[in-house]
């Protein structure tokens, strides 16, 4: 069976943008792939967090993953730092990345712009812990949103880079984007991506959030002056509200433009709240069954460790063989 792999960060609370470029994408590959989804709290170190906080959101964010409905019967689903092979590959593959390469990507160009106090190595290497991650599996597929897609160049450039250096060695993996919801934007700016880690908490919303609080931040959504409810780009914020409705709903887009038309986006953002309030209301429901329930929590977790742990160490032996460490 092919390989999936894929995984998110346990860097605060999850947006619509993390659930519908991402896991939601994740649910349907369980049945036909061997997935492995993992939460990457190795890489939310690269920016700074409160040990507590971080102890919490991890846990919180397996309870999403499996009140989304992640199945640890069908996929293996496990913490990053629980696995160290993660670590071990990471630093092998530094030794052949090349600086000039890391330092264009993208998000380490926005996030060390957005703070100099952030700045440090680790945010540097993410892409290459995220090749680790991906190349440890033997993987085929990565489901991810739009904003991965140079970081998964760079994995199969690193795993390419291996193979030809010593000998094939990796699989090499290919992106697996969906058209529709790759990008979600902010809602108070829809140049950007929503964002967990934004700071004006207007411009995104939470899986957790509350109706009054979705209603709310949809009413303020930025949109424009036009006032017709129609698909386009001088349109941003509309487009972005629309793919919004369009996932939620399972409506399509012209069925949305035809509903709306000669109304003003007053009607049609009091809808569009409504539809992801009862879009995320079960999963919210099952959310709460499982925090109540620490001990399944734990069993899930260490089972996924134990089976990652396994495929992850096969791979690492042998590039530990060819790149030249001797075998204890
Ligand atoms: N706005 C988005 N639209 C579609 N997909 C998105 N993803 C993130 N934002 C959007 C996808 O979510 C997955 C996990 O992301 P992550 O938590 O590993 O980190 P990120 O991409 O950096 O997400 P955030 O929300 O922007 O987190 P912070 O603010 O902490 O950096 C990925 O598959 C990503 O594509």
């Amino acid at each position: 069976r092919k390989v999936v792999f894929s995984g998110v960060q346990p860097s605060g609370a999850l947006t619509i943008g993390n659930y519908i470029g991402a896991i939601r994408n994740w649910i349907d590959l369980q049945d036909e792939y061997e997935c492995f989804y993992c939460i990457v709290d190795l890489h939310a170190i690269t920016v700074p967090q409160e040990p507590k906080e971080l102890r919490k959101n991890t846990l919180n964010l397996l309870a999403l993953y499996l009140a989304s409905g992640l199945d640890p019967e069908k996929s293996t689903i496990f913490i990053q730092s629980h696995v160290s092979a993660h670590s071990e590959l990471t630093w092998v593959l530094n030794s052949i990345s090349y600086m000039g390469q890391l330092s264009r990507m993208t998000q380490f160009k926005e996030k060390s712009q957005r703070s100099e106090a952030n700045l440090n190595a680790a945010l540097f290497t993410y892409p290459v812990l995220m090749a680790s991650d991906i190349l440890l599996y033997q993987t085929d597929l990565v489901p991810v949103g739009e904003d991965q897609k140079q970081h998964l160049e760079l994995a199969r450039d690193l795993g390419e880079r291996f193979n030809s250096k010593y000998s094939e060695t990796f699989k090499i993996p290919e992106p697996l984007i969906k058209k529709v919801g790759a990008k979600i934007m902010s809602l108070q700016n829809p140049e950007s991506k929503m964002s967990k880690s934004d700071a004006d908490e207007n411009g995104y919303i939470l899986l957790l959030d509350k109706p009054d609080a979705i209603r709310r931040k949809i009413k303020r959504a930025v949109t424009d002056s036009i006032g017709e409810v129609k698909y386009r780009d001088e349109q941003p914020g509309i487009k972005n509200l629309m793919n919004i409705y369009s996932i939620f709903s399972g409506e399509s887009i012209e069925n949305i433009e035809a509903k709306y038309e000669g109304e003003g986006y007053g009607k049609f953002k009091e809808d569009l709240a409504e539809v992801v309030i009862e879009g995320l209301r079960p999963m919210q429901e099952k959310y709460d069954y499982y925090m109540k329930n620490k001990d399944y929590l734990e069993e899930v977790y260490k089972n996924g460790a134990e089976k990652a742990e396994r495929v992850a160490r096969k791979t690492l032996r042998k590039v530990y063989k060819k790149v030249g460490f001797i075998p204890r």
